[in-house]
């Protein structure tokens, strides 16, 4: 995919309403020149939720939510980035380059989820026809609300019955067939691929359906399941049978349970269990790991309890450690021999589920049981062991509690701990605060550059490069930097895109921090207070420079400077005196 080109998405994002678009979700109420409300993001009584048209982005002082207008109707909406942009290029009346637009941009996208959602309203109209099909959803206790819930159809036996119904103009044929509907024999005859199945619709992010997959109704025949092939419309690794329903019936979705089938999905919620979601025959992706954390907290992965199971269970959790960002929590919950959710669910109902849930297996306690089955944690060597297993996997876990929780953990376990942390590039803006031999001024002077330089973006501009103050070995100097020179390469981004940027590094938190904080002082003189902070810190690279030279006298004397050395010496003396 191509990318979409910085400076599209920073015009967007200047053009966009942000305050129009939160509102029209989120009740605000304008403070000064922000708005505040409830957060989306947490619970709260008193609002500690703001959003910044200056600064084009929402924060939560609460939760730590905060982001672009993208990001909110990404956090929000749960949509996709590309929908994100698309959706926002829409309501500000902006063309997305066209090259970029994914599958979105093909033509006739629209075309072929309009004949596939044709194909839906076919099966769910055999459904209703079909004595047969109904007495199997009837046998499976599927009443018809969970039918219509999840649009349910029957796909009648025979070769021809969907070509005959929907094929007969040349084109939607075509669509129909890229759609993964028909197959094709060797002699190039077209007919249709699901026969005599139970239809289950897949529905994407928005609820179209973009596949199918089908059941036989009798217990010989094979597959036992059908699915739709990969096309451009569905992509199984990155589906989960089943969200759109939860996100209609939930705002905000307190948990989700992964489990295998489609029908577990739907005896779940037949019973009331209304948060399951089905991987489509494949492992956990790590792109059904993302999906899963963006639309819930907490992640419930539903296994058989056998070998298999368990095999899978690993895969999830392989793909889930490098997503488990603080505040998100995965368990996995094995069950007895020869049961799947739907079957336990009838016996045990919704209360005997839950149960279940509860007791289920946390993450960090099924990472260690599973590393640590071969080993003998009463000897060296066996302790040796689950150290050199465990560290790559808990090197995956993003920074924060949670990460140095389960190093804790491996550390009581095995006495081997120290997670070896990578060495800062950057020196994060709240560090700064022990910067090794630095005068307390020096700081707080970086610390105003950055904030002011976050509040306005164009204000960087202002600064001509090179900048000399580069050169000044101080915490915070490495960062503001980068800013300027992202700034320069994208002169109109906002301060949301300019955090957003920094996603993932050391520095990300602390600039958050810093740009949420309101600046004292009348707006209309931040550019000078820049020109005036820049200015000092250009003085202290100059005296800077002059201390190392006189360092080297001092060590040396004065014939230990070059040449080139001394005449530096004098002309920065003078500069300096001037100044
Ligand atoms: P199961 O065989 O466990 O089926 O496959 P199930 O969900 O319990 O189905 P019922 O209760 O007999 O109707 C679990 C999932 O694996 C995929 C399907 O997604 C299925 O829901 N599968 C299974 C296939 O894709 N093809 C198959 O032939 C079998
Ligand atoms: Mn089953």
């Amino acid at each position: 995919m191509a990318r979409i080109p910085d400076a599209f998405i920073d015009d967007l994002l200047a053009r966009a309403d942000i305050v129009e678009l939160i509102g029209a979700r989120v009740p605000l109420k304008r403070q000064g020149k922000e708005y505040s409300a409830r957060c989306p993001f947490h619970d709260e009584r008193s609002p500690s939720f703001t959003v910044s048209p200056t600064k084009q982005f929402y924060h939560c002082f609460g939760c730590g939510a905060h982001g672009t207008a993208i990001k909110f109707l990404m956090e929000y909406d749960r949509l996709e980035f590309l929908d994100a942009v698309e959706e926002l290029a829409r309501q500000t009346g902006m063309e997305v380059p066209r090259d970029t637009r994914q599958r979105n941009a093909n033509p006739d996208s629209q075309d072929l989820y309009g004949a596939v959602d044709a194909a839906a309203q076919f099966f769910r109209k055999q459904l209703a026809a079909s004595p047969k099909a109904q007495a199997y959803l009837d046998g499976r206790q599927v009443d018809a609300d969970i039918r219509a819930r999840y649009s349910i159809g029957y796909a009648p036996d025979g070769f021809n019955a969907l070509r005959d119904a929907l094929g007969s103009d040349e084109r939607r044929m075509k669509l129909l067939e890229r759609a993964g509907l028909f197959s094709r024999n060797d002699s190039g005859r077209v007919y249709d691929k699901f026969r005599d199945r139970v239809m289950f619709p897949i529905q994407d992010r928005r609820g179209r359906t973009i596949a199918f997959g089908g059941r036989v109704l009798d217990k010989d025949s094979s597959p036992k399941y059908l699915n739709s092939p990969e096309t451009e419309l569905f992509h199984k690794g990155r589906e989960l049978y089943g969200l759109w329903q939860v996100r209609q019936a939930h705002k905000q979705i307190p948990r989700l349970i992964v489990v295998e089938g489609y029908m577990d999905v739907v005896a779940l919620a037949q019973h009331g269990v209304d948060t399951a979601v089905a991987t489509l025959g494949t492992a956990t992706t790590a792109d059904h790991a993302e999906l899963l954390f963006r639309n819930a907290p907490d992640v419930y992965f539903c296994f058989d309890g056998d070998r298999a199971g368990r095999a899978a269970a690993w895969k999830a959790v392989e793909s889930v450690l490098p997503r488990m960002k603080d505040g998100r929590q995965a368990f996995f919950l094995f069950l007895p021999d020869g049961e799947d959710p739907d079957s336990i669910v009838r016996k045990e109902g919704a209360e005997g589920f839950d149960a279940r849930l509860r007791d289920a297996t946390a993450l960090s306690q099924f990472l260690f049981d599973s590393l640590s089955t071969d080993v003998n944690l009463g000897t060296l060597e066996g302790k040796g062991r689950l150290a050199e297993r465990a560290k790559p996997l808990l090197a995956q876990i993003p920074d924060g509690a949670f990460a140095d929780l389960m190093q804790q953990r491996l550390t009581e376990l095995t006495g081997v701990g120290a997670r070896a942390s990578a060495p800062d590039t950057h020196v994060p803006v709240q560090r700064a605060r022990s910067g090794r031999g630095t005068p307390a001024p020096k700081r707080s002077l970086v610390r105003a550059a950055i904030a002011f330089v976050l509040q306005q973006p164009a204000l960087a501009l202002e600064l001509e490069p090179p900048f000399r103050f580069a050169a000044l070995q101080q915490p915070g100097i490495p960062l503001l930097v980068d800013l300027l020179q992202l700034i320069y390469q994208r002169p109109d981004i906002g301060t949301g895109s300019l955090i957003e940027h920094f996603n993932g590094r050391d520095e990300h938190e602390a600039l958050q921090k810093l740009a949420s904080q309101s600046m004292p002082g009348d707006e209309g003189k931040w550019r000078n207070e820049l020109l005036d902070t820049i200015a000092q810190l250009d003085r202290q690279t100059l005296q800077q420079r002059i201390e190392e030279l006189q360092a080297i006298i001092h060590e040396g004397g004065f014939v230990a400077l070059s040449a080139e050395e001394k005449a530096e010496l004098r002309e920065l003396q003078n500069s300096a005196r001037q100044r």
